[in-house]
C-alpha cells in the first residue's frame, strides 16, 4: 500500500470517529448507545473490518498504520462509557421520579362501622342512670297479652288499648289456639318489661328494659310503627315523686346539657297513679315557641309514674311495703332531638350517608 493510502485510511478513519462520536451523541438510551458499541467496535464492526486491509501494507508500514487506529478506538471507548453513564444515571433518575413514594402522604384510613344512632341513645342512657344503680335487662318483642295489657291495668274492654293497637301473632309454640292459650302479639310498649323484672326479682329493684315496640300508626315524620324505648323501673321501700323527679332531672341534664328546664305535667296511663308526662324546653327555640314544639315552648320526652298498687301486685310485689316508679322514653324522638333529625324513618331507612353522619 502506498502512501496514499494510509492518507486515504487516515481519511476514512477519521470519518467513522467523526460518524461514530456523532452516534454515540445522539443515542438516547443505554440500548442504543449499545447498538452502536457493537456496530462500530465489535468483532464483525466496522472498525475491525476497516483495520482488515492493513494485510495488504508492507510488513513495515503495519505498525504505523496500527498505531494510527488506537486514539479512535480509544476515543470511541471513551465516548461510550461518557455517555452510558450520562444514560444510566437518566435511567434511574426517571426510574426514581417514576416510582417515588410520597411517604409524607396520610394513608388510606381502613373503614370502620359504628352504632347505629338508637343503639347509641341507648348505651348513653344507660350509662348515665347507670350511675343511679340501674341495670339493663332484656324484654321480648313478642309478647302475651296479659304482660302488654292485662297486669299492666289494662283489661280487655279498656279503651286505652285503642292507642296500643298491634300485630297479634300465633302461638309460637303451636299452630291451635287453645281456648285459654296465652294470646301473643307484638309489644306496644316496653312496659310488659316491668311485670317481668318484677316477676323475677326481689325489691329493691332498678332496672332499665330498652328495645322495639310495635303499633298501628299512620307512618309520618315523627311516627313508625315500628320504634324504640328504653323503660325503666324503681321499687323499694321509700320511692316517691320525688326521687323520679330528681333522676329524670340528671337524665335530661347529661343528655341535653346542665341548664335545660324541665317539667312535671298531669298525665294518664292506666299502669301509673299518678302519672306524668316529663318535658324539658325546646331544644329548638329554647322556649320562645316554634313550630318543633308546637309554639308551647316544651318538649315531652317520656311518660312515667309511681307504679300502680294493682300492677305491684300482678308483678308479685306486696304494695303495702314497697312502691316505685316506671318511666317509658321515646328512644327515636330524644335520637332526634339530640342529632337534629327531621324524620323518624331515616332510622330505618338504612341508608349509610345517614348513618354516618348522625354520628356525633
Ligand atoms: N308505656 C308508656 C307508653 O308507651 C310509657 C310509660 C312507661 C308511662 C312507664 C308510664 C310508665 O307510652
Amino acid at each position: 500500500m502506498a502512501l496514499v493510502d494510509i492518507e486515504s485510511f487516515q481519511g476514512r478513519l477519521a470519518s467513522l470517529r467523526d460518524a461514530t462520536l456523532a452516534d454515540i451523541a445522539a443515542a438516547s438510551d443505554p440500548a442504543t448507545l449499545d447498538e452502536v458499541g457493537v456496530r462500530v467496535l465489535g468483532r464483525k464492526g466496522e472498525l475491525r473490518s476497516l483495520m482488515g486491509g492493513i494485510g495488504s501494507l508492507p510488513a513495515a508500514e503495519r505498525p504505523r498504520v496500527g498505531a494510527l487506529a488506537n486514539p479512535v478506538r480509544e476515543a470511541i471507548e471513551a465516548a461510550l462509557a461518557e455517555r452510558g453513564a450520562v444514560l444510566g444515571s437518566a435511567a434511574l433518575d426517571r426510574r426514581l421520579a417514576e416510582e417515588a413514594q410520597d411517604v409524607t402522604l396520610p394513608g388510606r384510613m381502613p373503614w370502620v362501622g359504628g352504632l347505629h344512632p338508637i343503639r347509641e341513645t341507648e348505651a348513653e342512657i344507660a350509662r348515665i342512670l347507670g350511675q343511679f344503680g340501674f341495670v339493663v335487662v332484656e324484654s321480648p318483642e313478642v309478647e302475651t297479652d296479659e304482660l302488654n295489657f292485662e297486669a299492666l291495668n289494662i283489661p280487655p274492654d279498656h279503651p286505652a288499648r285503642d292507642l296500643w293497637d298491634t300485630i297479634y301473632v300465633a302461638d309460637p309454640a303451636s299452630t291451635q289456639q287453645a281456648p285459654h292459650a296465652p294470646r301473643w302479639l307484638l309489644r306496644t310498649h316496653t312496659s310488659p318489661g316491668q311485670i317481668r323484672a318484677m316477676r323475677a326479682a326481689s325489691p329493691p329493684i332498678r332496672i332499665l328494659t330498652p328495645g322495639r315496640c310495635y303499633r298501628y300508626e299512620a307512618v309520618d315524620a315523627s311516627h313508625g310503627f315500628e320504634f324504640f324505648q328504653v323503660e325503666g323501673l324503681m321499687i323499694d321501700e321509700r320511692t316517691s315523686m320525688g326521687t323520679l323527679r330528681g333522676l329524670l332531672d340528671a337524665l335530661a341534664h347529661a343528655l341535653f346539657g346542665a341548664g335545660r328546664p324541665t317539667r312535671f305535667r298531669p298525665g294518664y296511663y292506666p299502669f301509673t297513679e299518678p302519672s306524668v308526662a316529663f318535658d324539658i324546653q325546646c331544644v329548638v327555640c329554647d322556649g320562645t315557641g316554634c313550630p318543633a314544639c308546637g309554639r308551647s315552648g316544651w318538649m315531652t320526652i317520656l311518660g312515667a309514674g309511681m307504679v300502680h298498687p294493682v300492677v305491684l301486685a300482678n308483678g308479685g310485689i306486696d304494695p303495702e311495703r314497697y312502691q316505685g316508679f316506671a318511666f317509658g322514653m321515646g328512644t327515636d324522638r330524644i335520637t332526634m332531638l339530640r342529632y337534629a333529625i327531621g324524620d323518624i324513618r331515616a332510622f330505618l331507612a338504612n341508608d349509610l350517608r345517614f348513618l354516618e353522619r348522625s354520628r356525633p
